[in-house]
């Protein structure tokens, strides 16, 4: 065929590069994940995770209409837990006036067309770092389940537009939906963290939260009895047509760069929406090999997360989503 077929003539100009790339990003793929502590004018840098903040309540009001004017329409809500306030069964998640939901509220009075998403598991609430209750040095499904369902009723009744569960106990979407539709919220979504694997890239995000498994006798000190084994790939489509059947209206593929294989496998495999989590550890990652002159930052970054969209994301959880529509 050559020299007919020549396929640099494709990539000959930056004109008819443009002209013939697959894959964009744009500012409302992405889905920011924020922060809240408690208190007045906070916002302390998380050190292992540089130019990302825990934000107070003032701040995250500050944040929102930030991200609003710059196309960052959606936000994806954690809360760091004061010690005081944690035990194994995660009361303080069902506070009425905790922070969460008052967190959802300043979103929604902020700028009332955000797309609100809440996370829902247990690990900031509990006294042992676990996403569900302890029990018998095990983490008990069906009664973190039932506490999940009437967390996420009070995240609903807060104002959040989708509860998203990253907890991975079985059978948790079904239990909320159910719940969610018993009490009117027919219109509150649901995002599954459907595949989310045993990670070692979530250590930056446990330090933001203060949420790592404490190293107690007869409690795991890790979460790979629900969350899955890296080593696996079929459980993940399992996992993920599970959710769909029990109601999910999104699910997710988490951490996002390790786990593209899977993205593209799922995209292949449902019909509903996808999303990938790219996480704290991916982050912390690139930040520090730019710090120390490495990479460059803004490129590996830009290839990074237009390769998750590549490999089939219909959204994508960043902490680069600020940094990526700056670029754009
Ligand atoms: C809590 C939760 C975690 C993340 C999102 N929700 C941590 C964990 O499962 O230990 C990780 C996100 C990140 O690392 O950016 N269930």
């Amino acid at each position: 065929m050559f020299p007919l077929i020549r396929n640099r003539r494709l990539r000959a100009s930056e004109a008819i590069r443009t002209l013939v790339r697959e894959t964009i990003i744009t500012p409302s793929d992405f889905l920011v994940p924020l922060f809240v502590v408690e208190g007045k004018n906070v916002k302390e840098e998380i050190a292992s995770m540089p130019n990302y903040y825990r934000l107070s309540l003032d701040n995250l009001e500050k944040e929102v209409k930030e991200l609003w004017h710059m196309g960052l329409g959606a936000v994806l809500l954690f809360v760091k837990v004061p010690d005081n306030l944690k035990d194994n069964k995660g009361t303080e998640a069902l506070n009425a006036n905790g922070l969460m939901q008052r967190a959802i509220k300043t979103v929604k009075n902020a700028c009332p067309e955000m797309l609100v998403m809440t996370d829902v598991a247990l690990d900031p609430y509990s006294s042992f770092g676990h996403d569900g209750i302890v029990g018998k040095g095990q983490i008990l499904n069906d009664e973190t389940s039932e506490v999940l369902a009437e967390m996420s009723i009070s995240h609903a009744k807060a104002g959040a537009d989708f509860v998203a569960p990253s907890d991975m106990m079985d059978g948790r979407i079904l239990t909320i939906r159910e719940a969610l539709e018993d009490e009117g919220f027919i219109n509150t979504g649901i995002m599954s963290y459907s595949a989310k694997y045993a990670s070692g890239f979530y250590g930056p995000f446990r330090d933001a939260l203060d949420s790592a498994p404490v190293d107690k006798e007869n409690v795991p000190k890790n979460k790979s009895t629900y969350q899955m084994d890296f080593s696996n790939r079929f459980e993940a489509i399992r996992e993920t047509q599970m959710d769909i059947e029990e109601g999910a209206d999104i699910v997710m593929v988490k951490p996002g760069l390790c786990y593209l294989d899977i993205v593209r496998e799922i995209k292949n495999e449902v019909d509903v929406p996808v999303a990938v989590y790219q996480v704290s550890g991916e982050y912390a990652m690139l930040k520090a090999a730019a710090e120390k002159g490495w990479l460059d930052h803004d490129a590996v970054m830009m290839e990074q997360l237009i390769a998750i969209k590549r490999a089939g994301a219909n959204i994508i959880a960043s902490y680069f989503a600020k940094d990526a529509v700056k670029l754009m």
